[in-house]
């Protein structure tokens, strides 16, 4: 990799509204997806994938009515590679400022063979037929080749030759069954990036998806070897266990810049409020432990810990909470909780004891911690009235 691509920003697509939304239990009414829309330009996705026009009346509405209200990002439609989808595509993208045609066709064996019951050259015709109808109608056509990660990498190359021939703009490479390594990966967008003439212009992609928990990983090391645009969804929903999640692969990017020599142009003060409108939305949940936006991301409760991060946070954090939109980090009272982070909960609460009341105190409220799980702030303040009754 060169020294200036190192430096090149890196393309952030949300496709939440599109492969999050086909997830089961993550279906949107056309409001609830604009809702979602202007929060994902406001926080500066590049490209908001919006919908699959063709796939039904609800979602060519909901592309239509994205593509007319959101400013700023480009706005994308799925279609595969046939003249009526790529047209309902075209239609409903009409009103948009920036628009982007997004075709796709399966290129590894199984799916040629099982689904599409198509030889190599059918689909290299196909795919290069739906690129040039998809250009008629706009100027940034994306190819996706379906399940690229199982196919074999000179068939890719010679489908990314043609469709680059026939005016993509983009290729993205999904690895549509959450099969790849991170090594893998790499390696795989290497050996494209080679074959991608140099002033071409064309942006590589990265589409993971999580079935081995590595979508993130696979999406950063595309990064590293040269990708320069990520497919991802807030919270990671998508198809089966979902897709790389934007908010993990934006702070991933930023919090080891020094790594990966990349960054995104994303607001990350704006990525948890997000996942948290996302979930308000779908009525799904965020797991405590989920990375960056999950509840005890920033929430200490081992009393070492705990006494690290009064005396320096960076003991115990990567990345600070204001940073990705929450307020500050918690110090969770708990049974493993030491005497400096009750005594800060205490001042912070407004109290001042002298050190033989804060011993009392401190022993009570182990006590208590044993029995309950988390030890909330009016429970120590009701220990404190008790000592003071007591005394
Ligand atoms: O996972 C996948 O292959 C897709 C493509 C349509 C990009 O979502
Ligand atoms: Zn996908």
């Amino acid at each position: 990799m060169t020294d200036k691509n190192r430096t090149d920003p890196v393309i952030v697509f949300d496709t939440t509204l599109r492969d999050g939304e086909q997830s089961p239990g993550c279906s949107m009414t056309v409001p609830q997806k604009l809702r979602m829309a202007r929060t994902l330009a406001d926080m500066g996705v590049d490209v908001i994938e919006a919908g699959f026009a063709a796939a039904s009346q609800q979602d060519f509405d909901a592309v239509r009515e994205v593509a007319r209200a959101v400013k700023g990002a480009t706005i994308c439609s799925l279609a595969r590679c046939n003249s009526g989808d790529i047209k309902a595509a075209a239609d409903a993208l009409e009103p948009a400022e920036k628009k982007r045609v997004h075709v796709f066709i399966a290129t590894s064996p199984i799916h040629r063979e099982h689904k599409l019951k198509m030889s190599k050259a059918e689909v290299l015709a196909r795919a290069v037929e739906g690129v040039r109808l998809a250009r008629s109608h706009v100027d940034e056509v994306e190819f996706s080749a379906e399940d690229a990660i199982r196919s074999e990498p000179e068939f890719l190359a010679e489908v990314m030759a043609a469709v680059v021939a026939a005016g993509a703009t983009t290729f993205n490479v999904p690895d549509t069954v959450g099969y790849t390594t991170p090594d893998e990966m790499g390696r795989l967008i290497a050996y494209l990036r080679e074959r991608l003439p140099e002033d071409s212009g064309v942006v590589l992609s990265a589409h993971c998806h999580d079935d081995l928990g590595m979508a993130v990983a696979n999406s950063l090391a595309a990064v590293r070897a040269g990708a320069r645009q990520v497919e991802c969804t807030i919270n990671g929903i998508g198809e089966r266990a979902g897709n790389c999640a934007l908010e993990e692969v934006v702070m991933a990017l930023k919090t080891r810049s020094d790594y990966f020599g990349a960054e995104t142009g994303i607001d990350t003060r704006k990525l948890y409020p997000a996942s948290r409108q996302l979930a308000a939305i779908i009525g799904g949940f965020v797991p405590a432990n989920k990375a960056i936006v999950g509840d005890n991301a920033f929430a200490h409760e081992a009393g070492i810990h705990q006494h690290g991060m009064l005396a320096n946070r960076e003991t115990y954090e990567i990345m600070r909470p204001e940073d990705v939109g929450i307020s500050r980090s918690t110090l969770v009272l708990g049974k493993h909780s030491g005497r400096h982070a009750l005594a800060d909960r205490v001042s912070e609460l407004g109290f001042t004891l002298s050190d033989p009341e804060m011993e009392q105190l401190f022993g009570r409220f182990k006590t208590l911690a044993d029995r309950k799980r988390q030890v909330f702030d009016a429970d120590i303040e009701a220990l404190i009235a008790g000592e003071q009754r007591d005394q």
